[in-house]
């Protein structure tokens, strides 16, 4: 049995204290439902995904139903770290294709500013690497995290500060047409190399920010998705791996492990050789700018060690080689931890039906795309193909 998703909303991701995490989930389930044509009575199962952390709210799910007038469906929360809206999507997947229902609601939402300031937040994402070896004895937090692989990419492949410039510089551009990004301002190569150090190598324009925001995408049956819409959008395909936390238990750094076995899953299952002559678009999980230069390579649209070089020749703008975050990537969309999964999710299903603005669009030749979400520093990794042809 296929799955297929049939609607996508999300919010305009920002700093966002107006509103509550019940009304943000709300407002992207109610753009999601509307997308899609169906009412909250027609959602048999919700999987919300949530890390939360940052209010005293414990249990989330029941209260975004309740807002949302989803009760009394079954639902469960999920959490996967960065990764969390993937995993909501594959819990609704499942539970449309055991038969448990016909259509299914994922939804990730989070309120990130609901913390009081920069380093407490900082410090709460910390705890998410390896909490007693790296966060509490060695102080370790994500920017650093993904310092130490900046620096080990450049030591060992040569590539510079200005190569991972061009990330930011692509990601904001895409970030200035797209409505609901939370930066909407071109920048240049000497904006991101005189913008101050965060962990070095890493700058301010290397870093994606701290964002609250919501999204969400329906998912139906093959019986009812083709009843439904005349573009639905299939879950061709589904890899899903995790890897260990430590980094001490990791081959290199060079590389994350779980993110070559979900591409391995994904590729296999959606019958995929070689990703750049079958995919249109992708929309990778560029936490920091060295991360989708990494996802390069384990994605295998570039040979190792020259995932740099896609940045440096701008392959990965529409036009290049493959188009890579088309909305703005995580670096100017936002990073609202649980609702980024979906929100490349949304992107994805918007590019494949082309319904972006001009500019942004990708020419859809292939009909399909890739969504790849990490959690943690590689602790979980989820590459999803999309595709406009019924698997
Ligand atoms: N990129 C571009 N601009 C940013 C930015 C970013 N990542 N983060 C903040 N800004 C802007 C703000 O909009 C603000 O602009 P303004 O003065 O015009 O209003 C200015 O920079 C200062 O913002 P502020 O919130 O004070 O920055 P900060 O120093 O408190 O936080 C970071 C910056 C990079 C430390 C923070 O965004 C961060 O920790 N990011 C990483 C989050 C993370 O680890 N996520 C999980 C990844 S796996």
């Amino acid at each position: 049995m296929t799955a297929a998703i049939i609607g996508v909303g999300m919010t305009r991701f920002g700093r966002d204290l107006e509103h509550q995490l019940p009304e943000l989930a709300f407002k992207a389930i109610d753009e999601a439902l509307r997308d899609a044509g169906v009412s909250k009575e027609d959602i048999g199962f919700i999987a919300f995904g949530n890390v939360g952390g940052w209010s005293g709210e414990f249990f989330p799910l029941p209260i975004v139903c309740e807002y949302a007038g989803l009760n009394p469906r079954g639902g469960m929360r999920v959490e996967a770290a960065c990764a969390s809206g993937s995993a909501a999507l594959a819990a609704a997947c499942m539970a449309v294709e055991s038969g448990y229902a016909d259509i299914a609601l994922a939804v990730g939402a989070e309120r990130m500013n609901e913390l009081a300031s920069t380093p407490a937040i900082v410090e709460l994402l910390g705890r998410g690497g390896n909490f007693f070896w790296e966060f509490e004895m060695l102080g370790l937090t994500f920017p650093a995290y993904y310092a130490l692989f900046a620096r080990a990419y450049m030591d060992e492949y040569g590539a510079t500060e200005e190569d991972l410039a061009k990330i930011a510089v692509k990601n904001h551009y895409y970030g200035s047409m797209n409505p609901k990004a939370q930066f909407q301002k071109k920048i240049t190569i000497e904006d991101v190399l005189n913008s101050r150090y965060v962990a070095w190598p890493l700058k301010l324009y290397d870093c994606s920010p701290i964002t609250d925001g919501a999204a969400a995408a329906v998912v139906a049956s093959e019986r009812i998705a083709s009843r439904l819409t005349d573009t639905p959008i299939w879950v061709k395909s589904q890899g899903i791996a995790t890897a260990p936390a430590n980094l001490t238990m990791r081959r290199d750094l060079l590389s994350i492990e779980s993110v070559v076995e979900a591409a391995r899953q994904a590729y296999r299952k959606a019958r995929i050789e070689d990703p750049v002559k079958s995919l249109d678009l992708a929309l990778v999980h560029d936490c920091f700018t060295i991360a989708e230069i990494i996802a390069y390579e384990d994605l295998g649209f570039a040979r190792r060690g020259g995932g740099y070089l896609l940045a440096r020749e701008e392959q990965t703008y529409i036009g290049g080689l493959i188009p890579v975050n088309t909305d703005g990537g995580l670096k100017a969309k936002g990073h609202p931890i649980a609702a980024s999964g979906l929100a490349m999710i949304y992107e994805a299903v918007k590019q494949l039906r082309q319904e972006v603005d001009r500019g942004r669009q990708a020419p859809i030749k292939h009909g399909q795309a890739l969504i790849h979400n990490v959690g943690g520093t590689g602790h979980f990794a989820y590459v999803t193909i999309l595709s406009l042809e019924k698997p």
